[in-house]
């Protein structure tokens, strides 16, 4: 595995990463932090395309600042009814134009399936920035970087991951992902309407992860060392009265947090709506800030690799 494992590829699903390229992935990330402040630019003269046809403020604002911090520029389409999309275009036609105009296109869509049919109508690399309720890779990566920084080692780690396990794409990717670390245990909590896929269960199991169901948070806060909570996707809900049934299913508190069996660390993709109380932000546990400029290092070290820069 070398820097050179990710030139020109895309990136559309954490499933076709190997726990090399992950590896790969975070140790470039970790060197990330440095080339901010030593005022490198190894992606001068490389534009980014970002194609975001579902609201973002977090995968497309860093990687807008990944890429202008690497020195490239960025053309962007962040509000679908902006775009050509409004009038009918079919998004391979939108694919096969916006190639041209960028040498790498980081895209959001709520179709499942929508970055790898992007990938295959494009002439540059293509990165997921979420598809639909599918998957969201980078956030697995950047989530894995704060585990990683958090705990210093996943490889026998317990994790909880709470809340919208059937709409909750970054729920999938990361999944995927500690499914490739050894002696990891992830505990699923959630409503039983928004249980985990069984179609995902399947692969986690050929994986060999150990995995469990429940629907209590607090039958498994006290055996975790770490807990990755999630909002309930609203806009993923055909009835809004579904919805109204799960909303406020996990609220997690400073109070709750007690039962922890230390300063573990609590993640959050964000944005959060009310799962996670204002009054943990103060505390030792609250990590999701810093997650999200881990994303700016990880989309970083992405995009420099796909576009070989020299650091
Ligand atoms: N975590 C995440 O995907 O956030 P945004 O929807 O703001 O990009």
């Amino acid at each position: 595995m070398t820097e050179t494992s990710f030139l020109g590829k895309s990136l559309v699903s954490i499933r076709d990463l190997t726990r090399e390229h992950i590896n790969l992935i975070l140790d470039e990330a970790e060197k990330m932090e440095k080339i901010i402040h030593s005022g490198k630019k190894p992606l001068v003269g490389k534009v980014m395309v970002s194609l975001f046809m579902e609201p973002s403020t977090r995968t497309r604002l860093s990687f807008e600042s990944a890429m202008h911090r690497l020195g490239g520029a960025v053309i962007s389409v962040s509000d679908p009814k902006s775009s050509s999309a409004a009038k009918g275009e079919s998004l391979s036609d939108t694919i096969r134009t916006v190639a041209n105009y960028g040498d790498v296109i980081v895209i959001r869509h709520p179709m499942e399936g929508s970055a790898r049919l992007a990938a295959e109508f494009s002439s540059v690399p293509v990165i997921s920035g979420g598809s639909g309720a599918e998957e969201h890779p980078t956030q697995a990566l950047l989530d894995l970087l704060t585990l990683k920084r958090e705990l210093k080692e996943i490889e026998g780690k317990r994790i909880a991951l709470v809340g919208d396990l059937k709409y909750g794409r970054t729920v999938h990717s990361l999944a995927y992902s500690l499914a490739k670390y050894k002696g990891v245990i992830i505990d699923f909590v959630s409503p039983q309407s928004l249980k985990i896929r069984d179609e995902i269960k399947t692969d986690l199991k050929e994986a060999g992860l150990e995995f469990h169901e429940e629907e209590s948070l607090i039958n498994v806060i006290s055996r975790v060392d770490a807990i990755y909570m999630t909002r309930i996707q609203k806009e993923r809900f055909a009835q809004e009265s579904e919805y109204a049934k799960v909303k406020d299913a996990y609220v997690l508190t400073k109070k709750i947090m007690k039962e922890a069996k230390g300063p573990i660390p609590v993640l959050h993709p964000l944005p959060r709506v009310n799962e996670i109380d204002y009054d943990l932000d103060e505390t030792v546990h609250a990590v999701y800030f810093s997650q999200t400029f881990n994303g700016v290092l990880t989309r970083m070290a992405l995009l420099n690799l796909i576009l070989g820069g020299k650091i």
